[in-house]
């Protein structure tokens, strides 16, 4: 109700003071001990707010827009920006959208500055970029761009933890590119909460986003994960902002990939795979045979699945351990693929395959820090943990692929034949796949398909 003024109101503006969550975003006019929406306790900051009052003497709205005929509006793919990071431009869902407004999160360490260093380097040869650092020195930048090689005549840095700072250097320069890193360092002097309070964080990105869009400058922000996985200033930020990347990877690791959750401009589920090296980010155009690298030979418990992520398909190993457990309860843990999603798969294989697993620990990870979260490696899962059960290897040549349903019944899944192609690249010569993707496909040369209807028929095929 409250949103939304018809043309006819007068409205007058006025300062009020309201309670905001720290934790969820939840306003109330009073303060509360325990939040009333997410239940925390004592997370309840008292700030100041713009609202539009009803009556008054100001001057009648007017609004600025009009419909346009969608054939009219000037808008192709031809516009994108592209930074030269092929994987990152990809990612993006082609380059960047002019005036676009990204958000990058990840956990603190992981690379979101080096990317974005490396990125601003390319862009900075299309225009001006203004990389706004309020975590870091202009020193410490200078010295990581020279370790990254980045030279770029054309790249300002600023070391700025305000906004309004930011924002009058910004339309001094007028760049091309604004990256900010991070959200949470910077201010604005307009609140008095503390930087990376939910209120500085909303308020921050509210007029960074105002800017991208009215002066059409792509703008970056970065944003640091807080511990339960959300990003800090929780989400709030991801609806307000077109574009969601998350940088993800495992600290032991060198693989980091950005995945993009949210795209307003691109498919999401999207994935860039890049290796950190002592000279910064380098592109793994061919991540498959990164993550085969070191499969071991004729092992147990070992197997590969071809995975479509976003639009391309990479193959991954995934690996089980079924041993006997010296206590009571068993363990299930499970690394890089949901963990409800193999206990399920692990009582099938007890009511319909048979397999007694009630007294075994059960471990599955998804080799080289890799997250899944398609169904399609469902059989996959399952022939790990036969395989490791029987202590049988699958043959080393054999991918196999497939949702499994709770009846142990195999399901088809989407895009058959790239999972099929990208196997047959890297020289595997046997696939199993759902009997309901087999007849849509045709065989590749030196590959084998086989169609199964139900994992039991497979592990038949597997190890009989
Ligand atoms: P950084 O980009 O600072 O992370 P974030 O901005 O996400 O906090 O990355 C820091 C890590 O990356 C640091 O632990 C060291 C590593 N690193 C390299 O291994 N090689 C490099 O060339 C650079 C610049 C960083
Ligand atoms: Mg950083």
């Amino acid at each position: 109700m409250a949103h939304f003024i018809p043309h006819n109101l007068r409205i007058i503006l006025k300062q009020k003071t309201i309670y905001s969550c720290q934790q969820c975003g939840m306003q109330s006019p009073k303060w509360l001990g325990k939040c009333s929406d997410c239940g925390q306790w004592n997370s309840l900051v008292e700030e100041t707010v713009t609202v539009a009052k009803k009556g008054g003497r100001t001057v009648p709205l007017r609004s600025e827009s009009s419909p346009v005929r969608l054939s009219e509006v000037s808008a192709t793919d031809e516009d994108r920006l592209h930074c030269g990071i092929a994987e990152f431009d990809r990612v993006l869902g082609g380059g960047v959208v002019p005036g676009s407004f990204t958000l990058i999160g990840g956990d603190p360490g992981i690379g979101k500055s080096t990317l974005l260093l490396q990125a601003a380097g390319s862009w900075a040869r299309i225009g001006p970029v203004l990389y706004a650092t309020a975590e870091e020195s202009t020193r410490q930048v200078k010295l990581r761009a020279g370790r990254l090689d980045v030279v770029a005549e054309d790249l300002y840095l600023l070391a700025e933890t305000s906004l309004e700072g930011i924002l009058e250097r910004v339309k001094e320069l007028k760049p091309a590119f604004l990256v900010i890193d991070s959200i949470q360092t910077v201010f604005t002097a307009a609140l008095e909460s503390a930087p990376g309070s939910v209120s500085q964080v909303r308020e921050c990105a509210g007029r960074l986003m105002h800017l991208a869009k009215g002066e059409d400058i792509p703008t970056f922000i970065v944003g640091h994960v807080t511990k339960d996985g959300s990003i800090a200033g929780p989400r709030m930020l991801e609806h307000m902002v077109d574009t969601v990347l998350y940088f993800e990877g495992d600290a032991g690791h060198p693989y980091r990939i950005l995945r993009a959750v949210k795209n307003r401009f691109g498919s999401t589920n999207e994935i860039g795979v890049f290796e950190m090296k002592d000279i910064g980010l380098s592109e793994v155009p061919n991540p498959s045979e990164l993550f085969l690298a070191e499969r071991p030979e004729d092992a147990a418990g070992s197997v590969v699945v071809p995975s479509i992520e976003g639009t391309r398909p990479i193959l991954v190993e995934i690996q089980a351990l079924v041993s006997g457990t010296a206590h009571g309860n068993p363990r299930r843990t499970a690394m890089g693929i949901d963990s409800n999603r193999v206990s399920l798969l692990v009582a099938v294989l007890e009511k319909k395959v048979g397999y007694s697993l009630l007294a075994q620990d059960i471990f599955v990870n998804v080799a080289g820090g890799v997250r899944i979260s398609e169904p399609a490696v469902d059989l996959g899962v399952v022939a790990a943990l036969a395989s490791s059960h029987l202590n049988r290897p699958v043959d080393e040549r054999t991918v196999l692929f497939g949702e499994v349903g709770l009846t142990g019944e195999v399901r088809a899944v989407s895009r058959p034949e790239m999972r099929v192609n990208e196997a047959a690249r890297l020289g595997f010569n046997c696939c199993l796949l759902p009997a309901g993707n087999l007849k849509s496909l045709d065989q590749p040369e030196g590959m084998k398909l086989i169609g199964v209807s139900s994992a039991a028929e497979a592990l038949e095929f597997l190890f009989n």
